[in-house]
């Protein structure tokens, strides 16, 4: 089972799952990594795991559908099952949607805070409670069908980097533990509902 995984930082999900697809029993390898940007942490890991890795910037083309196009080719070319967005800063276009199913993490519990400050957001609004989703990607921000979330609690004094990163201990195993699941069971989607498991013949 073959994943391509997109990052745009420092990688930590991708590490994870770089570590667990190092058991075979994991069921799925990671194939490919690729990037909207250069010089980040989260290429550096796939080098060092020996996983090639390619990089889309927006900025080398004319149209955002263009980059579209372009992103969806070089996804392609790893003939991927699954595509994992996993800390990826740009909204995936119709071309690369149409072509793969992809699944998300996002640092809150969507419906809450959605977009790309989620743990700042969920902080300036006070909330005791927040969390994490991995879900499947729609034409939407944040909006796809949920897969599996997991709460975590704010605490006193709490900043955005410290909330991240207790999110992110929890988010790297959501991630791993869905991702091997949708590897080895398979999974069907009606509507909003995702089932693991393949459908009942
Ligand atoms: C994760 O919390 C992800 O949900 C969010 O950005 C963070 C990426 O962290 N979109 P990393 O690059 O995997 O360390």
């Amino acid at each position: 089972f073959r994943l391509v995984v997109l990052v745009s930082g420092s990688g930590t999900n991708l590490q994870a799952l770089l570590d667990a697809a190092s058991d075979d029993a994991y069921g799925a390898t990671v194939v490919a990594v690729g990037a909207d940007r250069d010089d980040i942490e989260g290429l550096a890991r796939a080098g060092r795991a020996g996983v090639p890795t390619f990089v889309e910037r927006v900025g080398d083309h004319s149209t955002r559908e263009e980059w579209d196009e372009s992103l969806a080719e070089r996804i392609a070319g790893h003939r991927p099952d699954l595509v994992v967005s996993a800390g990826f800063m740009k909204i995936l276009g119709p071309r690369v949607l149409a072509a793969f199913p992809v699944v998300n993490t996002h640092p809150a519990l969507l419906p809450s805070f959605p977009g790309a400050h989620a743990v700042r957001d969920a902080l300036a609004y006070g909330v005791r409670v927040t969390g994490c989703t991995v879900h499947l990607v729609d034409a939407g921000v944040d909006t796809g069908p949920v897969i599996a979330q997991e709460a975590v609690p704010v605490r006193e004094g709490d900043d955005e980097e410290s909330l991240h990163e207790r999110i992110k201990t929890v988010e790297r195993g959501l991630l791993v533990e869905m991702v091997g699941r949708m590897a080895r069971e398979g999974w069907t989607t009606t509507g909003r509902t995702v089932r693991l498991g393949t459908a009942r013949a």
